[in-house]
């Protein structure tokens, strides 16, 4: 059976809605004090996984397209990949904002500094730019050079699971868990990365 588009509404509406629980619940268990001994840390934990697993979902859109048929699913992958920016811009300001008090210098030093968080500000860029880059005018200006920019997706997923699992000191098996998915839905584009090898 095939989604309708009245069912992508539907999905649209439940992507909205998560969100949106997400967000009350992060905000509840702030209010509530639940976040243990070190609450600013648990915060930039909660965000920085919320947006991978919205990156997550972005990826996961066209295998399912492809495997179950379902052409129509491909107008629910902008709005995931848009949430998965808008998380990780939270998990930056949480950063910067409680963890650095907005010491801007040393923000900079420490992605100098420490390759982990290069790797996040990096990934953070590629998404900045395919979320610009998503609004339907500056697509169409961009011709075809649009799928080729669209195309660093792939590291933004490969460099954001990386910066994750660099950044654990325990809970290896979750991060790995992670990294498993990650090579999962990277190697669903095996074509991509086999033409860019050939290609050099
Ligand atoms: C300038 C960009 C970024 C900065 C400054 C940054 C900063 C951080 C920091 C400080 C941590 C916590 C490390 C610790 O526990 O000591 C962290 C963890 C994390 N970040 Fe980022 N990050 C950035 C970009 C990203 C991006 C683009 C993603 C994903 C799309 C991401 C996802 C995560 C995840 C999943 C964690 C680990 C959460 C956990 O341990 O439960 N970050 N990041």
């Amino acid at each position: 059976m095939k989604i309708s588009p009245r069912g992508i509404f539907y999905l649209k509406g439940l992507i909205h809605l998560s969100a949106l629980a997400t967000f009350i619940w992060l905000a509840y268990l702030v209010e509530q004090d639940h976040l243990g001994a070190d609450p600013v840390k648990e915060m930039i934990h909660f965000l920085g996984k919320t947006s991978l697993n919205f990156l997550f979902l972005t990826l996961l859109v066209t295998p399912l397209i492809k495997r179950f048929k379902q052409p129509l699913l491909i107008r629910v992958r902008r709005l995931l990949g848009l949430y998965s920016f808008a998380w990780v811009c939270l998990h930056l300001i949480v950063f910067v904002w409680l963890e650095l008090d907005w010491h801007l210098l040393l923000f900079f030093d420490e992605v100098v500094k420490r390759p982990y968080l290069s790797l996040g500000a990096i990934t953070w860029v590629i998404l900045l730019l395919l979320s610009i880059t998503s609004i339907n005018a500056i697509k169409r200006s961009m011709k075809r050079n649009w799928l080729t920019l669209h195309r660093f997706v792939y590291w933004a997923l490969l460099f954001a699971t990386i910066h994750y699992y660099w950044s654990v000191k325990s809970g290896l098996i979750e991060a790995s868990i992670y990294l498993a998915v990650c090579v999962f839905l990277l190697f669903e584009r095996k074509p991509y990365f086999l033409s860019l090898f050939k290609r050099r």
